[in-house]
């Protein structure tokens, strides 16, 4: 099947300074991001970067502080624009946008959901979603209209005329991504979105953001530090370092074959239980009980039935078929380090 590219981004490089033409000379000529400094004064901040992202998936971006995250998401709405090389959104150079157009596809197009949420204080959760619905001139009925179904799907419903200050952070969040949703945009970026949030939130925020996708279907593009999150979300996962890119696929090829020392390094203690699915390890051969998981949850997802069952559980494909059957022995296989 062709694949179905929304943003295509092709051979970018942006390094920031007084003349970075000439600074991606020397980079070309194969100097380093810590040499580019120490002698230019110029920032290395992507070095010839090429990937695409599929219409419809979670794409995570993934890498240390300082790795060129922001600055790729930024090249995706023209926050920022490249010293070489070329995005295109459905199939169009965004580059080549005028000021109307651009100030059109920011507003239709793509959405940008922020780390520190970004709110209004002074206005209540309905009046911070249906803003940007508002400056768009849509009237206020129907801006209300829209906002509440976002905010219904987030899980804020009773709480549309509080303020910001009254809720916590993963309130807060939530009405960041409602705010986000309600434009209807076909692209949502999210820099770090939950990074603020204590670990509890996050992980309900994840299966949050993963519920709505599966409605909704957007393009997202999700950027992380946090491989966990990372593993847990993408379908494809890009990995950053020092502005270049180590590594794409999905989170089971990146632990299966980290594409060299760095990534392996990175992978090495990653919490297996949510990234292996009981179907990627349920044997054919073996005979389940009655007790049953789902082929495309996670080993951790089990891990109560497992404990309960003697011997094997029943792995089902949502097709209705058998995968195989699961023991407590295959599944502490699968998490142990090789
Ligand atoms: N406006 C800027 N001017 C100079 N250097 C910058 C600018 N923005 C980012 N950088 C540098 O580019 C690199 C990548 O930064 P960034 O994309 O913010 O990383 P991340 O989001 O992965 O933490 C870093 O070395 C950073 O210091
Ligand atoms: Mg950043």
């Amino acid at each position: 099947m062709a694949r179905d590219v929304k943003i295509k981004v092709e051979k970018v490089c942006k390094i920031f300074g007084k003349t970075p033409q000439e600074a991606m000379a020397k980079v070309q000529a194969g100097m380093s991001k810590t040499d580019l400094l120490a002698q230019t004064s110029h920032v290395l901040g992507l070095n010839d970067i090429s990937l695409e992202i599929e219409r419809g998936e979670l794409f995570v971006i993934m890498g240390l502080s300082g790795s060129g995250k922001s600055t790729l998401i930024r090249h995706f709405n023209r926050l920022i624009e490249p010293t070489a090389g070329r995005i295109l959104v459905d199939g169009q150079d965004i580059l080549t946008l005028n000021d109307t157009e651009l100030r059109d596809f920011r507003r239709r197009k793509v959405s940008m959901v922020f780390q520190r949420f970004a709110l209004l204080p002074h206005k209540t959760v309905l009046e911070n979603v249906r803003l940007g619905l508002i400056l768009d001139g849509m009237d206020k009925a129907q801006a209300d209209r829209r906002s509440m179904e976002q905010i219904e799907l987030v899980g804020l419903q009773g709480f549309e005329n509080s303020y910001p200050g009254q809720l916590s952070g993963g309130m807060q969040q939530r009405v960041g991504l409602a705010r986000a949703l309600a434009t209807d945009a076909e692209i949502l970026l999210m820099d770090e979105a939950f990074s603020a949030l204590d670990p509890l939130i996050r992980n309900d925020m994840q299966t949050q953001l993963k519920q709505i996708q599966a409605r909704l279907h957007k393009t997202i593009v999700f950027i992380t530090h946090d491989l966990d999150e990372a593993l847990f979300l993408g379908d494809h996962i890009a990995i950053l370092k020092d502005g270049e890119l180590r590594q794409i696929g999905t989170g089971a090829e990146i632990l299966l074959a980290p594409a060299d020392d760095y990534v392996a390094r990175f992978v090495r203690d990653v919490n297996r239980a949510r990234i292996v699915t009981c179907g990627a390890i349920a044997d054919p051969a073996v005979q389940g009980g009655p007790s049953e998981v789902a082929s495309d949850s996670f080993l951790e997802q089990a891990f109560a039935i497992l404990a309960q069952t003697e011997g094997a559980v029943t792995v089902r494909h949502a097709d209705g078929s058998i995968a195989g059957g699961l023991t407590r022995q295959a599944a502490f296989a699968a998490l142990a380090h090789t």
